[in-house]
């Protein structure tokens, strides 16, 4: 009997319905190939349903999500909606109410045209960020008093507890130690990125790393304050493998490295709790200007589907779909990410079809 995986489907705001349609449509192709089956389930939530209902994301909806496999994400955020509210409620609910404590993006290049600085090649740009997911600036401990005078205090906590830290540190010594060295290099190496030195409380962070990583002999280990680090992104990315930081820096330098790769119509990440269910979506926003249009690229949803893919147990599948929009990309079929130089749909179709032909051509 052929596997069935439950699968959330929680499209959001935007440009979500169009580029999680386009993952699904990928999604059909790939079952077709691997011979496993889904059962998809509708997730209503953002602004749309919160305007109709008053509804963010209600209790039971994590409830069910609990006895998926996992959820495919669209993006949340919608000027109609006060800032961060949706945000708050449904990707940080998401992240924190399952325990989502590893924000897998990686940055890899595809193409050398796809990158803005000079002379860097694929080989160059092979970067896992692992970002942590439930603590520090997110944990939502914030507050303002007197507000609106001359006399206002506004503050929001960082927060970094032994537990939270660790976990995500050990997480980053075994992807470094799964994923081995990079070519030319005897060993993995894993990169710490803080800001120890202006944020003491980071120092957790040393200390914690410095601890796990004596149990790894077999990786070296580096480390950056963030305002190097994105210094070094720019200037020597080739000198990163596995970098573990904050949740906050993570979700800073990720962009930067989208940037490095092609842009936000690219860049995919995991919200994963090992073993259990796990989010996957691509790190761009909402992008309301483009909603509806058929303009924005959906190959960031579409490689979160690869993560998503591997993070189910069906590893070869989310290879060779990443392999598949690679190639896309290296051939010079998909030319450019910007907005409007292929359509959504399009885009979709390609990796659809591209999928099939390498799965006919190899089999
Ligand atoms: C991301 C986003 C979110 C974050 C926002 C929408 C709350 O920027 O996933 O990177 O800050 O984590
Ligand atoms: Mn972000």
């Amino acid at each position: 009997m052929s596997k069935t995986y439950d699968i959330g489907v929680l499209p959001g705001d935007g440009i979500g319905d169009e580029v999680v349609r386009e993952a699904l449509k990928v999604l059909d192709a790939v079952q077709s190939v691997y011979g496993f089956t889904t059962r998809r389930e509708h997730l209503p939530y953002g602004a749309d349903h919160f305007l109709a209902t008053g509804e963010t994301m209600p209790d039971a909806a994590f409830d069910r999500i609990r006895d998926m496999h996992a959820v495919i994400f669209g993006a949340i955020g919608d000027p109609r909606i006060e800032v961060g509210k949706l945000e708050f409620a449904i990707i940080a609910g998401m992240r924190h109410k399952l325990d989502l404590y590893v924000n897998l993006r990686p940055v890899k290049l595809y193409h050398e045209s796809m990158c803005p600085l000079k002379g860097k090649k694929p080989e160059d740009i092979d970067i896992l960020f692992l970002r942590e997911n439930t603590e520090d600036a997110y944990a939502g401990i914030h507050g303002t008093t007197k507000k609106d005078t001359d006399y206002e205090i506004s503050l929001q906590q960082m927060v970094y507890t032994a537990r939270g830290t660790e976990r995500i540190i050990r997480h980053a010594f075994e992807l470094a130690q799964k994923r081995g060295p990079k070519p030319g290099k005897s060993k993995p190496q894993v990169t710490l990125i803080d800001k120890a030195n202006a944020v003491r409380a980071q120092d957790i962070w040393t200390r914690i790393f410095a601890k796990v990583a004596k149990e790894y002999p077999g990786i070296d280990t580096d480390h950056a304050y963030i305002d190097a680090a994105c210094m070094w992104m720019v200037k020597n990315p080739e000198w990163f493998d596995v970098a573990v930081t904050t949740n906050l820096f993570g979700d800073i330098i990720t962009d930067l490295g989208a940037m490095l790769i092609g842009g936000m119509g690219i860049a995919a990440s995991g919200n994963i709790h090992p073993g259990k269910v796990s989010m996957f979506e691509g790190i761009h926003g909402s992008a309301p200007k483009y909603k509806g249009q058929d303009k924005a690229s959906p190959l960031a949803t579409i490689l979160s589907m690869a993560l998503l893919l591997d993070h189910v147990g069906e590893a070869q599948a989310a290879k060779d779909l990443e392999a598949t929009v690679a190639g896309l990309i290296q051939s010079g079929q998909i030319r450019s990410l910007k907005a409007g130089e292929h359509k959504c749909s399009e885009l979709g179709t390609m990796v659809h079809d591209a999928l099939l032909e390498r799965a006919r051509a190899t089999r």
